[in-house]
């Protein structure tokens, strides 16, 4: 079993894909991605996940993201699924689904957790950055289904923090205001953010988050 932590190089793989043959580190470039696998194809919960991803396509877009799904089942089996998952969530499912009926890619991502039933892949999430290294490994069970909100409230805060030195606090929305970095000591950060709001010496916050 390979042991995956965040700041690690993604793995690449080669597979087949509901839009063909791809390898993954070059289909994902030096773009953002949401690597998610869920059970099988032909299920309810997963049905309404794959379905609200592809409505969030702007979404992804917007934070030049990438998304890819991942389940054990073949590719004629998604082609074949995927109009019901079209159809329930009035939506395309314009994102390639990987096809692991082996299970390599899903061992190489630790998605395999026999507690949880059976040896399909449970519901786990990846968020790639551009430099192709793992930033946020998200695992659901089975039974719940995933907040693609929730998804893409991360996908913010790690493209805010990409862009300087600053960290988000709990349950924070995109125009919120964020936290200085302690690796920028008070003194320059009263510079960089004339607005700085010191509430402990380690606790600073700032509404100026372009520098
Ligand atoms: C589902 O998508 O509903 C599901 C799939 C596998 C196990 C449990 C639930």
């Amino acid at each position: 079993m390979t042991s995956l932590h965040l700041g690690d190089t993604a793995p690449d793989f080669t597979a087949s894909t509901t839009e063909g043959e791809l390898s993954f580190l070059d289909w994902k470039g030096d773009s953002w991605a949401v690597f998610f696998s869920h059970p099988a194809d032909y299920t309810p919960v997963c049905t309404t996940e794959l379905g609200r991803v592809g409505q969030l396509s702007e979404e992804w877009d917007r934070r030049n993201t990438k998304v890819i799904a991942l389940s054990v089942d073949s590719v004629q089996d998604h082609n074949s699924w995927k109009p019901d998952v079209e159809e329930v969530s009035n939506t395309t499912v314009g994102y390639p689904i990987i096809a692991d009926p082996d299970k390599t890619v899903a061992v190489l991502y630790d998605m395999i957790h026999p507690g949880e039933g059976d040896t399909s892949s449970v519901r786990s999430v990846f968020i790639i950055g551009p430099d192709n290294l793992i930033k946020l490994m998200l695992t659901y069970p089975k039974s719940v289904g995933r907040n693609f909100d929730e998804i893409l409230r991360v996908l913010d805060a790690l493209q805010l923090n990409a862009s300087g030195p600053f960290a988000t606090p709990a349950d924070w929305r995109p125009g919120d205001r964020a936290i200085v970095s302690l690796d920028i000591p008070t003194d320059e950060a009263k510079e960089l953010f004339p607005d700085l709001d010191v509430v402990k010496p380690y606790l600073r916050y700032t509404n100026s988050t372009s520098i």
